[in-house]
């Protein structure tokens, strides 16, 4: 690995962008070993507020950050990038259907997709934040040529984390005395959280899962809609968490995860577990610094299959949905 690395950031004046920078430039996602050279991308219309968060980056004097730059082009900020965090994506107005949504975004993403693969890093890296983030990153890959798809990743450890948190909840146990949670699925409220392989302290996810009035009328729906209970609570969509899962996910890629355990990334399909082949679908993976690997031969019961199935069945609906409208 060099000791510098380009970071590209879309979306770059959000919420999620914000709390994403500074922990980025002060070594965070990284580690302390690499410096960072800093690109912001965003929209024409919101550059100058991306220009006060450099502004703010600056003035954060980070030993580690070796340049900043705000662009308005993606082409201009991808431009020998190694990380590309894909934040910035059209999210659902008033009015808008499902449709609308994959359109809009099919269209943002198949133009990132074509130019990370003209101009990024030939080690580029990709993580999609922006919803819906699955299929966001399944439109770049398409249009990705000559990129192998297991760099194309979507943001997942938002859900294993809140996977994490709530079983230290109910269990007593603190998140560090927790592993092997998995996240199935889609990033939506059909993904599958799984504690059946988890480890609890020295306690086996599968016996406290006997309890399986907390698992499926609690932890499993408290998990899959924490996304819209925050939402509901804080009048928009959660952003120091995302940014958190978002460093973390990027961390555990570069620098390797912890041996023992394993995490969740939406991956590519490689007919993993009987899921469609170039699916951008979450397994438990782990990588050793290079590239991500899906943990095999975990043992599916019925009622993980059943909701596995029906979350890659809202993602092959997507998929169709952006092949049809000439994106993938
Ligand atoms: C989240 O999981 O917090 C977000 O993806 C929710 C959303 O729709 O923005």
């Amino acid at each position: 690995m060099s000791d510098t690395m380009t970071v590209t950031v879309t979306g770059a004046a959000g919420n999620i962008g914000y709390a994403a920078l500074f922990r980025i430039a002060a070594g965070d996602m990284l580690g302390e070993g690499i410096r960072v050279k800093l690109r912001l991308l965003d929209l024409p219309g919101a550059v100058r507020a991306a220009e006060g968060t450099a502004m703010e980056i600056e003035d954060g004097a980070f030993a580690l950050l070796d340049s900043l730059d705000v662009y308005d082009d993606a082409r201009a900020a991808f431009d020998g990038t190694d990380i590309a965090l894909l934040i910035g994506s059209r999210p659902r107005s008033k009015g808008m259907e499902r449709a609308d949504l994959l359109s809009a975004n099919g269209a943002i993403f198949q133009e990132q997709g074509r130019a990370i693969a003209d101009v990024a890093s030939d080690r580029v890296r990709v993580l999609v934040v922006g919803n819906p983030a699955n299929t966001n990153a399944l439109v770049a890959a398409e249009n990705a040529p000559g990129v192998p798809g297991e760099r194309f990743t979507a943001l997942t450890r938002l859900d294993h984390n809140r996977a994490i948190a709530q079983l230290g909840k109910h269990t007593g146990a603190a998140a560090r005395d927790i592993s092997r949670v998995t996240i199935w699925g889609n990033h939506s409220a059909t993904q599958y959280p799984d504690i059946f392989h988890a480890r609890v302290g020295d306690r086996a996810g599968a016996d406290i899962a006997q309890d399986r009035d907390w698992l499926e009328n609690d932890f499993v729906p408290t998990v899959a809609r924490r996304g819209t209970a925050i939402i509901e609570a804080r009048g928009s969509s959660s952003a120091a968490s995302a940014a958190n899962a978002a460093i973390d996910h990027v961390h555990d890629w570069v620098l390797g995860t912890p041996d023992g355990d394993w995490t969740s990334v939406a991956l590519r399909s490689h007919g993993e577990y009987g899921v469609p082949e170039g699916l951008v679908c979450s397994f438990p993976a782990t990588s050793d610094g290079g590239d991500w690997k899906v943990v095999e031969g975990l043992d599916l019961g019925e009622f993980a299959r059943a909701r596995i199935d029906a979350s890659v069945a809202e993602l092959v609906a997507e998929r169709d949905a952006v092949r049809e409208l000439g994106f993938a």
